[in-house]
């Protein structure tokens, strides 16, 4: 079973492979449900680039109005190029050098989330130097466990992300000595490709304390910035093409605080382009093992990471034969690495050379992690209108 139609099929047997397919109908389908579902409480969403920076595909993101959430200067002059108003701009990150500090500031950007009190000594400067006021929203570590893979947890105190409770008082009264400075809000993130809502939950409880303590302190809030994170189906990725936004946001509704004139801000990006992108490729060879045989595709590590860094899981679709006998295969890639495996003793339909491979859900965080090692040519990507 597969989403592919016949009529790509027959493209993508006539294109070198391997190459990045996205469906920009579901991409367009997955925003209107965003979007709709955002509205209903008058949440703001900034599409976090980090996860898909093509400019087709934040082209279409700005066009429904959503901001863009940046980890890098070149992020955010990316969105800038893409169209993004520098007011619908926040930038992020641990560590922001001078430079990338100057283009955010260069563009007006909405906020810096700020991640140190180092950081802030230096944003102050260089605003200053520029004769501007840096709007800055403090990233806070909730100390919040996401359970999700350890690569991809930041909201705990071990973690290097964010400002720890217990630094609170003195960043507030070195926040009073910075004149450059104006304090919009508070920032949030606790991890990746969260599937239990339940953390979501524990997130809103904490932040509500944290906004207890700013209460006290009379320092207005204007923003809170919950973070991105929220997960997808990687098993089922045509049962749940797209993300169910709508129990999401409702538990941030359900158990956020929001005072009057406060906005509420989320930094989504797995969730809005994952289920959109495809890697495509071609069997290069079939070895026999002593276990399973070995499908060595043209695609490897280098087109998509996750399953070497993570040991992520993606759906594997043989696309020239679809329904056949099954027989165990490892999918592996091509470089000289033992990780660049992309699945283990899977079922899959018996393969030949030429067989099309389609790896799934490689929409965020696929592309944006590829490399040259091994000298591996950047692989080109297609857009396809096709829902
Ligand atoms: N905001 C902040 C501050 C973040 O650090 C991240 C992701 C996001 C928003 C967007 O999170 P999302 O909605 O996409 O989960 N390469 C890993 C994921 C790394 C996520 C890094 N931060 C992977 O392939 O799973």
């Amino acid at each position: 079973m597969t989403n592919f139609t016949e009529n790509q099929i027959n493209i993508f047997n006539l294109t070198p492979t391997p190459f990045y397919y996205y469906n920009m109908g579901l991409l367009d389908l997955t925003l209107q449900i965003l979007k709709k579902e955002a509205e209903k409480y008058g949440f703001e969403v900034h599409y976090a680039l980090k996860a898909n920076a093509n400019v087709p595909i934040i082209q279409k993101i700005r066009e429904y109005g959503f901001g863009a959430d940046c980890v890098s200067g070149n992020e955010v002059t990316r969105a800038v190029e893409a169209g993004f108003e520098g007011s619908k701009i926040v930038f992020a990150g641990v560590g922001k050098s001078d430079e990338e500090i100057i283009t955010g500031l260069k563009h007006d950007i909405h906020s810096f989330n700020c991640e140190s009190i180092q950081e802030l000594d230096v944003i102050d400067q260089l605003a200053g130097k520029m004769g501007k006021t840096a709007p800055v929203a403090l990233r806070l570590n909730p100390n919040v466990s996401a359970n999700t893979h350890k690569y991809i947890t930041t909201g705990l105190e071990e973690n290097k992300f964010g400002i720890n409770q217990w630094e609170l008082e003195t960043i507030v009264e070195k926040l009073k000595t910075l004149k450059n400075i104006k304090l919009i809000g508070l920032h949030f993130h606790i991890g990746s490709q969260i599937t239990d809502l339940n953390a979501f939950k524990s997130l809103c409880i904490k932040i509500n304390e944290f906004q207890l303590w700013f209460k006290q302190k009379r320092i207005p809030i204007l923003n809170l910035n919950v973070g991105g994170g929220l997960g997808i189906d990687y098993h089922e990725p045509d049962l749940h093409s797209i993300v169910d936004f709508g129990s999401f946001f409702r538990v941030f509704h359900d158990f956020l605080d929001v005072y009057p004139g406060q906005t509420v801000h989320f930094e989504l990006g797995r969730a809005v382009v994952a289920q959109s992108g495809s890697l495509i490729s071609k069997v290069l060879y079939i070895k026999n093992g002593v276990n399973t045989d070995f499908m060595i595709l043209d695609a490897g590590m280098t087109e998509l990471i996750r399953p070497a860094l993570y040991q992520a899981f993606h759906k594997i679709e043989n696309l020239s034969n679809k329904d056949g006998k099954l027989q165990r295969y490892d999918v592996v890639g091509p470089i000289c690495e033992s990780s660049d495996c992309f699945g283990k003793a899977l079922n899959l339909p018996i393969t030949k050379r030429g067989d099309l491979i389609a790896i799934r859900s490689t929409g965020a965080y696929g592309e944006v992690m590829s490399s040259n090692y091994n000298l591996r040519e950047k692989v080109k990507a297609y857009y396809f209108d096709k829902l």
